[in-house]
């Protein structure tokens, strides 16, 4: 271990941890791996990696130890036994969870002394390394302050606060943006290919149309936290009107129309609460306020 380079253990070898152990050892950590089919730990062996023979060892070679198994009840089912060992060191997860299930988590690491960071991962595989990647971090900001340095071999290491909970809140809050985001693109994409447009032609223009998109967002978020949604760009009426010309374009070629009909409910519903010549930001409040407004 080198003052720059602190040891790092990988525990789980799947295709996140596998990726994650391969940006330590690209940036010169020494690195320890442990999975529970140990074959797949021979790849990485091959470019350097140390592989331990069990848990227990594969916790006590390193001052982190960073795990990304498939679900809690796997890190806990590997741990548990060994959570002794982690007294005086860190243990950073990266397994996906609920905020429920990082607090009950840190609070059992802190329970052997250890310090406990919760991450989230905000890209696949193929993108970890690259420091334009978002990786999400919650708990003690000493922790995240002495380990920042190492974790950013795998991406950009943002820290959320000290709430343990708030990486898998964020987590969750993106990839739901993303699958509405994606779906609409694919809603998008079958509709112009009903007219004989192919997806490639069609995605720099929805690309493009993100950006605007993204411009909306960040107008709207002030609004959003000031409850106040002045209708002067586009109203949720005048966007109601708007969303029965893709439900009526879509049922005309064939297309599913399930995607615009919910977010057709969910503008309605918001005009139902009297949001309808506000901006599209008032929809928050059939959001936070789900049995209201009918
Ligand atoms: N892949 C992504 O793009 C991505 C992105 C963000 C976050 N994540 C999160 O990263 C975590 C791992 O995902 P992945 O894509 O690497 O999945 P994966 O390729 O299916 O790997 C799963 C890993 O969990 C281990 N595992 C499963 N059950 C276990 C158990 N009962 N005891 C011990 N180890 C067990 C597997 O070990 P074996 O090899 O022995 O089966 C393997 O190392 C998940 O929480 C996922 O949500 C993944």
């Amino acid at each position: 271990m080198t003052f720059d380079h602190p040891a790092v253990t990988v525990i789980g070898l799947g295709s996140m941890g596998s990726a994650l152990a391969t940006a330590l050892l690209d940036r010169g950590h020494p690195t320890t791996v442990w999975n529970r089919t140990a074959h797949r730990a021979e790849a990485l062996a091959a470019r350097g990696a140390r592989p331990a023979a069990d848990p227990g060892e594969a916790v006590t070679a390193s001052p982190l130890i960073v795990a990304c198994v498939l679900d809690y009840e796997a890190l806990h089912g590997v741990l548990e036994p060994v959570g002794g060992s982690l007294e005086g060191r860190t243990l950073v997860n990266l397994t996906s969870g609920s905020p429920e299930q990082a607090r009950e988590t840190a609070a059992w690491a802190r329970s052997f002394g250890a310090g406990y960071l919760d991450g989230a991962v905000m890209t696949t595989p193929p993108g970890v390394g690259r420091p334009e990647m978002m990786f999400l971090y919650s708990g003690s900001p000493e922790v995240f302050d002495v380990h920042r340095p190492t974790l950013a071999a795998l991406g950009d290491p943002l820290h959320l606060g000290a709430d343990p909970g708030l990486a898998s809140l964020y987590d969750a809050a993106l990839l739901g943006l993303m699958w509405s985001a994606l779906t609409g693109w694919l809603h998008g994409t079958a509709l112009v290919g009903a007219e004989k447009t192919e997806a490639t032609a069609f995605t720099p223009f929805a690309v493009r149309w993100l950006t605007t998109v993204a411009g909306f967002m960040t107008a709207y978020a002030p609004q959003v936290d000031a409850g106040l949604y002045p209708g002067d760009d586009a109203t949720v009426d005048v966007q109601i009107a708007a969303v029965d010309h893709l439900v009526h374009a879509a049922a005309a070629r064939g297309v599913d129309n399930a995607l615009p009909e919910l977010l057709k409910h969910i503008m309605e519903r918001a005009r139902a609460a009297g949001h309808g010549s506000d901006s599209y930001a008032s929809v928050i409040e059939v959001m936070r306020n789900p049995g209201g407004g009918r």
